[in-house]
């Protein structure tokens, strides 16, 4: 299975950053799958720079309505018609600054599905709970209340204290956390739960990349910082295993 190199752009970029970036990634000829997910106003001008067969458009978010009265929210339905395939949900950053709850999260997801967008659903461990022993049961209650029973999409997992810090979690620490995340997909989702991609998010760089995504079940990146420069962007994903 092909990994999956996403890149989560924040509230970074502008207009006239797509015909540069797409220009690259055109440009490129990767053994993995691209994903770019830029603020909501660029998301039709990279669909149009970008031919599916190229890489695909995700959000950063969506609104668990199909539309209403919710002043700033977007609902998943028109991220799909700006060309969305794909939406990122209950990142750290959403949680945290929007108070988010697994509750909240599990909502958006079924939103997503049901306007046809594959929802990449984050989970991790801020430091305080890491170092309080509590990592495991902290991603396993998010998995377990953040994916609704129809669930079908990617799960990445983001420890809150590797993002945008330079630090990344040991090897062995990345390897037993998505071993223990595959765990719970199959226990949850007995048909699909082996084959959905598990992402890695957290500091991903160049020169980091090959050995994150070489782990075990470790099925692509979720890139944030390193995804705004175009050359470093595509170095991940060029590391990435042919599968
Ligand atoms: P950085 O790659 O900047 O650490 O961000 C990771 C992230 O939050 C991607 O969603």
């Amino acid at each position: 299975m092909r990994q999956v190199i996403a890149g989560n752009w924040k509230m970074n970029g502008k207009f006239s950053d797509i015909t540069p970036f797409a220009a690259a990634v055109l440009e490129a000829d990767l053994g993995a799958d691209l994903i770019i997910c830029p603020p909501f106003p660029l998301l039709q001008g990279f669909a149009a720079a970008l031919p599916g067969a190229h890489g695909a458009i995700g959000g950063q978010d969506c609104h668990a309505n199909g539309s209403g009265a919710h002043t700033g929210d977007v609902s998943a339905a028109l991220l799909a018609e700006a060309g969305a395939k794909y939406v990122i949900l209950g990142h750290s950053e959403r949680r945290a600054d929007h108070g988010e709850t697994n509750a909240d999260v599990a909502a958006k997801v079924l939103a997503a599905l049901s306007a046809g967008l594959i929802p990449i659903v984050c989970v991790g461990e801020t430091e305080s709970e890491r170092d309080a022993g509590e990592a495991e049961h902290v991603v396993r209650t998010q998995l377990t209340h953040s994916l609704p029973s129809s669930f079908a999409g990617l799960v990445a997992y983001e420890p809150v204290w590797a993002i945008g810090t330079g630090r990344t979690p040991s090897e062995a620490d990345v390897t037993a956390m998505h071993a223990r995340i595959r765990a719970v997909l199959v226990a949850q989702f007995p048909a699909s739960g082996a084959s959905t991609p598990i992402l890695y998010g957290g500091s991903f760089k160049p020169g980091n990349a090959a050995s994150l995504l070489s782990l075990p079940e470790v099925g692509g990146a979720l890139v944030g910082g390193a995804s705004l420069n175009a050359a470093d962007f595509l170095a991940i994903a060029a590391s990435a295993p042919r599968g």
